[in-house]
């Protein structure tokens, strides 16, 4: 069975101050039976580390040292605390021009450092009303998850661009649809593609997580806005955990 994850995104978002919140959701929810990992500003990784709940980063660059102003390493987030890294989020596939080989080289690097790869993959508005989105979902896990893959080192988050932030979330017709598609794809490429965890992620919240929850090939959540408050990501760790 793959494994349950509840993960947050909190994007850019968090200051030390929010640190309380993380310390609540830690002590709600330390030894529940799925995982819990909270992907914070990097600047904030380093203080989350000692808590009982995963921590990673957000992005992560290809190469493990360099002159690349401002980017971080895979191997600095885990020196850092991180054991899992998201790569490939719509947010930088649009607004920093990252391709799936990027992605690739991205996740490729984290396997390196000894991360855990968040592979995100999902299609626009557009690409849905034109019936594409199995196409895109198909070019997006053939170019971004790299040939050395496995159900341990990589996790998929199908995260329909259209759905995030902005409270849209595609039917459980939709989602069971692509999820059902990533797996058989999955089990086609690798030999634990059964295995793999496979996140769901847009508009997630507590009232909709059961019922995504209980799709087949859905084995949990990345989460946006609602991982920020212990009160909001609570109830949604508790639904995987029920599901
Ligand atoms: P929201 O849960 O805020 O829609 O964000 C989803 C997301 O992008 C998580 O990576």
């Amino acid at each position: 069975m793959p494994r349950k994850l509840a993960a947050g995104n909190w994007k850019m978002n968090g200051l030390a101050n929010s640190l309380d919140e993380l310390r609540m959701l830690a002590e709600r929810h330390a030894n529940v039976g799925v995982d819990v990992l909270i992907c914070p500003p990097a600047t904030l990784i380093s203080a989350c580390a000692h808590l009982p709940v995963r921590i990673g980063g957000q992005d992560c660059h290809a190469h493990a040292s360099g002159a690349n102003t401002g980017d971080l390493s895979a191997e600095m987030l885990k020196d850092a605390g991180a054991s899992a890294v998201i790569t490939g989020h719509s947010e930088r596939r649009a607004d920093h021009g990252e391709t799936n080989a990027d992605v690739a080289a991205k996740s490729t690097a984290a396997y390196r450092a000894g991360l855990q790869a968040i592979i995100c993959i999902g299609e626009t508005l557009d690409q849905r009303e034109a019936g594409t989105t199995l196409d895109i979902i198909d070019g997006q896990l053939a170019g971004s998850v790299p040939d050395m893959a496995t159900a341990t080192n990589t996790v998929i988050a199908y995260e329909p661009v259209w759905a995030i932030g902005t409270g849209k979330v595609p039917t459980i017709a939709q989602i069971a649809d692509v999820h059902a598609h990533i797996r058989t794809r999955l089990a086609a490429r690798f030999d634990d593609g059964g295995e793999f965890t496979l996140l769901y992620g847009g508009s997630v919240k507590g009232s909709n997580a059961a019922e995504i929850f209980a799709v087949q090939n859905v084995n949990g959540a990345l989460v946006g806005g609602a991982s920020l408050k212990a009160d909001d990501f609570s109830p949604i760790i508790t639904a995987l955990e029920n599901a």
